[in-house]
């Protein structure tokens, strides 16, 4: 049976820098996966070669969606085949609106501004930031929930959410998790999120937790083993 997403051995080095070290991951319809691990262990890295950022060079591995190797896709072919990459830092982009970037993603320009404005409703982002250039100028919680709409306009098969959580105040933490939640059921997103907080799973309920360490996943357990995380940190897995 052909998985959502299947990620098989893959590796890479930035320069010489093994960063990816055989990461092995299968994400079915509807699945949240929670990603765990110390800092500089290669989460980000990870994100960034599904998505094709150029950079790391993949050495060794597959990573499918729905049986098609993303490897061999540009980034804007992994994005048409239905992959998200929620970055841990939204890069500024002026002179872009957000409204332009999804219509060249392919929206129909007719129903995008109302598609924009009920996704910015139910993330809680104002809706004249819809206007600025694309994260110009934005905080951190709302460049975050910026990308919530990005994403509930693509309606991407796979999310991949690098510390989506991360700079939220409590508030839009609780919005962005039930968004995200709702899109897991509406439309059988599959998630990959990325995080150093138990207290995400509060609002995105993981099906699966794994931790990530050295540049793989080296256990895989249910929301138990982010509660073993939390009160024991990462020193049984270094
Ligand atoms: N472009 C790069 N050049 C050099 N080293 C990099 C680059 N990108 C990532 N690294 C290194 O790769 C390691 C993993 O980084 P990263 O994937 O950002 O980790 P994490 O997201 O788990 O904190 C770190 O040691 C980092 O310094
Ligand atoms: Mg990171």
């Amino acid at each position: 049976m052909t998985s959502l997403l299947e990620v098989q051995g893959l590796c890479a080095r930035v320069g010489t820098k093994e960063i990816l070290r055989g990461v092995d991951l299968v994400v079915e319809p509807g699945e949240i996966h929670a990603v765990m691990g110390p800092n500089g262990s290669g989460k980000s890295t990870l994100a960034h070669v599904l998505a094709g950022r150029p950079g790391p060079e993949v050495t060794a591995g597959r990573a499918l969606l729905n049986g098609t190797d993303l490897l061999d896709l540009a980034p804007y072919e992994r994005a048409r085949a239905g992959l998200f990459l929620g970055l841990q830092h939204p890069i500024e982009v002026p002179g872009v609106t957000t409204h332009a970037a999804l219509a060249r993603a392919g929206v129909p320009r007719d129903r995008l501004t109302a598609m924009m404005q009920s996704s910015a409703a139910e993330v809680g982002l104002r809706v004249d930031l819809l206007d600025r250039p694309l994260n110009v100028g934005l905080s951190g919680g709302e460049a975050k929930r910026n990308e919530i709409v990005q994403l509930q306009v693509l309606r991407p098969k796979v999310a991949i959410l690098d510390e989506i959580d991360s700079g939220l105040d409590v508030d839009a933490l609780v919005d962005v998790g039930a968004t995200l939640t709702r899109a897991v059921a509406t439309w059988g997103l599959g998630v990959v999120a990325i995080t150093h907080f138990r207290r995400l799973l509060d609002v995105l309920p993981a099906t699966n937790v794994h931790v990530f360490v050295d540049g793989r996943i080296v256990e895989s357990g249910d929301k138990t083993l982010a509660v073993r995380l939390e009160r024991d940190g990462y020193m049984s897995f270094l």
